[in-house]
């Protein structure tokens, strides 16, 4: 099947529809490390995962075995893991603290800076040998905003901040609810899922699927009741969704069910009460209303594209997709926290992270289970098309609607053509 045929976008008869082998082809999997994994900004990590000098992380990253470290200067240099001498990957842990890097195959030496500073046995290679034709290799490009960093292997990339588009001013709104800054939580979670990671871009989007698959959790939550006093959303517009251009979407709801930052909900419990308000009652004087509101009362879910996803929801993680092979993915996801929140705010946000996302929590088992289900019923070749048309003729789609996926998806569509879109009039 041509690649132009992939997708059908009826704009007028309000169909998209996505044919099946995107998922299941190894033709299309490999084409599309080419033409979107190779050619995109992709994120690696977050600066506070590095703090203090000599602090590194281990990453796969597009396909590459890559390590980034804080150097002594403070600053965060990226890495790909392979000796310049014969391969073997120099960083073996996933995670510490060096002051020199050691390769273990015939120990060469490097600096936290790249540089090679030690070879055992240096003189038996004559005159000409050159330290400086060995200095470790950072990828093509490497740029960060806001503290989150991302590599791209793409040297002719656009710069980060116009790559991001609109999804800029929803980092903003993340970064922004912190008095001191983010920071991540030592540790993640990590697993695999055997199904095509296009589908967790989309199920992490996808408003449709909540109550039917979710239904436990929102059983749970509505038993905690609601705090209706001083209601801040009922008069709101519903929540929307959004292509923000370059195939990065959000899904944007009102939270009637609380957030850690700033928006009380008895789940929390009775103490936590008095202290939300304190936070909100700064946040209101730093920003206003209208923002508070946006960051305190509203949620969301973040695509930026093509496989990170900021989770801006009960707390706030941030899910990084690795796309393994057509029917695998390893996914990551990190604890994203205000510098300043310790104690029982911060043990209430980790509860309410751990509920929902964690990895015995409400909703990932759930969706682990309905995206495997998926890539299982794709071996009835003759059932070809999914459907992602909710809403196509909506004028204001919502949450449940689906244009973020179709953003997403019209993206990815251009990409596997060799062109680009950032059209931002999506529906
Ligand atoms: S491969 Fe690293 S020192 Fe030889
Ligand atoms: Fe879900």
């Amino acid at each position: 099947m041509d690649i132009k045929d992939l997708i059908v976008d009826d704009r007028d008869r309000g169909v998209f529809r996505v044919h099946r082998s995107c998922m299941t082809s190894a033709g299309l999997f490999e084409q599309e490390r080419e033409r979107i994994l190779d050619r995109c900004w992709i994120y690696l990590g977050h600066e506070s995962e590095v703090e203090a000098p000599g602090d590194y992380r281990r990453r796969t990253v597009a396909g590459r075995p890559l390590f980034f470290i804080r150097g002594k200067d403070g600053q965060v240099r990226v890495f790909l893991n392979s000796c310049p001498h014969r391969g073997a990957m120099i960083c073996r842990r996933d995670a510490g603290n060096a002051g020199v890097l050691q390769c273990f195959y015939h120990a060469w030496s490097f600096s936290t800076d790249g540089d090679l500073i030690g070879v055992p046995g240096e003189d038996a290679y004559g005159p000409h040998f050159d330290r400086t034709e060995f200095c470790l290799k950072a990828p093509p490009r490497v740029d960060s905003y806001r503290g989150f960093h991302f590599v791209s292997f793409n040297p002719h990339v656009e710069d980060l901040v116009t790559y991001l588009a609109g999804a800029r001013d929803y980092l903003d709104l993340v970064v922004d609810q912190a008095e001191e800054g983010m920071r991540v939580v030592p540790g993640s979670n990590r697993y695999t899922i055997k199904a095509n990671w296009k589908l967790l871009a989309e199920n992490s989007l996808d408003g449709y699927h909540l109550l039917p698959t979710h239904r436990t959790y929102v059983d749970y939550i509505a038993g905690f009741g609601t705090d209706d006093s001083g209601d801040t959303v009922s008069a709101r517009p519903p929540g929307a969704a959004k292509a923000l251009g370059g195939g990065h979407c959000v899904s944007e709801n009102i939270s009637r069910n609380g957030r850690p930052i700033a928006r009380w909900h008895p789940i929390f419990g009775e103490e936590a009460r008095e202290r939300i308000s304190l936070v909100r009652r700064r946040l209101v004087e730093k920003y206003g209303e209208e923002r508070t509101y946006r960051m305190a009362d509203t949620s969301r879910n973040l695509l930026i594209y093509p496989n990170l996803l900021i989770m801006d929801f009960v707390a706030i993680s941030i899910r990084y997709i690795e796309p393994v092979a057509p029917d695998r993915m390893e996914v990551t996801a990190w604890h994203l926290v205000p510098r300043e929140e310790s104690g029982p705010a911060l043990a209430t946000r980790l509860d309410s992270y751990l509920t929902f996302l964690g990895p015995g929590g409400f909703a990932t088992p759930d969706d682990v289970e309905v995206l495997e289900s998926c890539q299982a019923g794709f071996r009835a070749t003759e059932a070809e098309w999914s459907d992602i048309s909710r809403g196509m003729l909506n004028p204001s789609p919502g949450t449940s609607d689906e244009l973020q996926m179709r953003g997403f998806w019209r993206q990815w569509h251009a990409h596997m053509q060799g062109r680009n879109t950032t059209n931002v009039q999506d529906r």
